[in-house]
């Protein structure tokens, strides 16, 4: 049985490198890895390739940025010739970026089943382009495997009889499956950092980064909270323009290109705290009990802040007091999620490994 995973954007590797190292672990099926290329420095996505240990892709299509219609449309436009020609008895995408909708529409229109890992999470803020592509994604997928209960309830709540298989967390399949690595890393000390004597610092959210007005008002907080305490600042791409004009060009800011996975993850385990608009943190945190501030109106991760240690921070202005109830409450307690116990992947693998040797499920 051939199984074609696909990967375009960052968060994408880590999602799926355990599960095509499941699928190699499973007698009987060949992952072939795709790579649409959304993602193409080399520190948006060759590093992560080295530092996961993910297979060099298969097949990669090149598309790189454009417009949301003109990337998905050149996604979709290559991956159709990929999947005439594997023939895979399933594609597996992961979360909600460009990448996913694009691959899952093509697979759709061709009748080939769609598993789609991370279903059902809802931030229900349709101004997002990852909202889009969750609910669409979801809606035209044959396997929904979940992470949390929230996800079950709302895919149930828009009416999916696909099956869903609540299964755990890839994401941290690989924070487990590499945090022996994590520890090794010698980032701290490179970049002049003592553990718990800085914050982390990623925002890359169009309605953060897109305008001047927006990222200032982030920017003036950041300003005033590195008086009290170092800040570390991976910029993503899309936020460098952002900062050219030297508006965060100041004493304890660390400015750094993107990282790779396995410092990142150093960075954040040992931090004082997090300010994030990513999606992908707010788990992470969750389970390396660090307090983590989500820069965002919505979250559809509503378990990482029920358990975990994520709050929302809907008015930056407010980012002061946040800071303040982390320092007053000191060590933070939170519990891990239900099965984000490192053996997501496999659960999948299996279920599908079953699925498939069998009838496969109609359109
Ligand atoms: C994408 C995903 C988002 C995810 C994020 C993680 C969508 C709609 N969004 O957002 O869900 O959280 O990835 O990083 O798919 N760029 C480069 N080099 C690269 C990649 C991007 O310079 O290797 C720059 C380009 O100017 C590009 C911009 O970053 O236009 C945005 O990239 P894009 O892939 O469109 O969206 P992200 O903001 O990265």
């Amino acid at each position: 049985m051939k199984f074609l995973a696909v990967v375009g954007a960052r968060p994408n590797y880590m999602k799926v490198a355990p599960i095509m190292r499941a699928c190699h672990n499973c007698r009987g099926i060949k992952p072939v890895l795709v790579h649409t290329g959304q993602h193409y420095q080399p520190n948006m996505s060759g590093d992560f390739f080295k530092d996961l240990e993910l297979p060099n892709p298969d097949y990669y299509l090149g598309v790189g940025s454009a417009s949301h219609a003109e990337q998905t449309a050149r996604i979709m436009m290559a991956f159709e010739k990929v999947l005439s020609e594997v023939k895979p008895q399933v594609v597996i995408v992961v979360g909600d970026a460009n990448s996913t909708l694009a691959c899952s529409l093509v697979a759709a229109k061709t009748c080939v089943p769609i598993a789609h890992v991370e279903a059902g999470l809802r931030s229900f803020d349709r101004t997002m382009p990852e909202e889009i592509n969750r609910v669409l994604t979801d809606h035209v997928s044959d396997y929904l495997f979940t992470t949390c209960e929230d996800a079950n309830q709302n895919l149930l709540r828009e009416g999916i009889s696909k099956p869903i298989h609540f299964v755990g967390n890839t994401m941290i399949d690989s924070l487990l499956q590499w945090m022996p690595k994590i520890d090794a890393s010698g980032i701290l000390p490179r970049v002049g950092l003592s553990p718990g004597e800085y914050a982390v610092l990623t925002l890359h959210r169009p309605a953060n980064v897109d305008t001047v007005e927006a990222f200032e008002r982030i920017a003036a907080n950041i300003r005033e909270l590195a008086r009290s305490v170092p800040i570390v600042f991976p910029v993503h791409p899309r936020t460098e323009p952002r900062i050219k004009d030297g508006t965060l060009n100041i004493d304890n800011v660390l400015l750094l290109p993107p990282l790779a996975y396995v410092d990142f993850m150093k960075l954040l385990k040992h931090c004082e705290f997090v300010i994030t608009d990513s999606g992908g943190i707010q788990e992470e945190t969750t389970y390396l009990q660090v307090p983590c501030l989500t820069l965002r109106s919505s979250t559809e991760r509503p378990v990482t802040i029920r358990s975990g240690t994520n709050r929302l921070v809907q008015d930056v202005a407010l980012l002061p007091q946040f800071v303040a109830r982390i320092r007053q409450n000191g060590q933070v307690r939170s519990a891990v999620p239900d099965l984000w116990d490192g053996q997501a992947a496999r659960r999948i693998v299996q279920v599908l490994a079953r699925s498939l040797a069998g009838p496969v499920p109609p359109k």
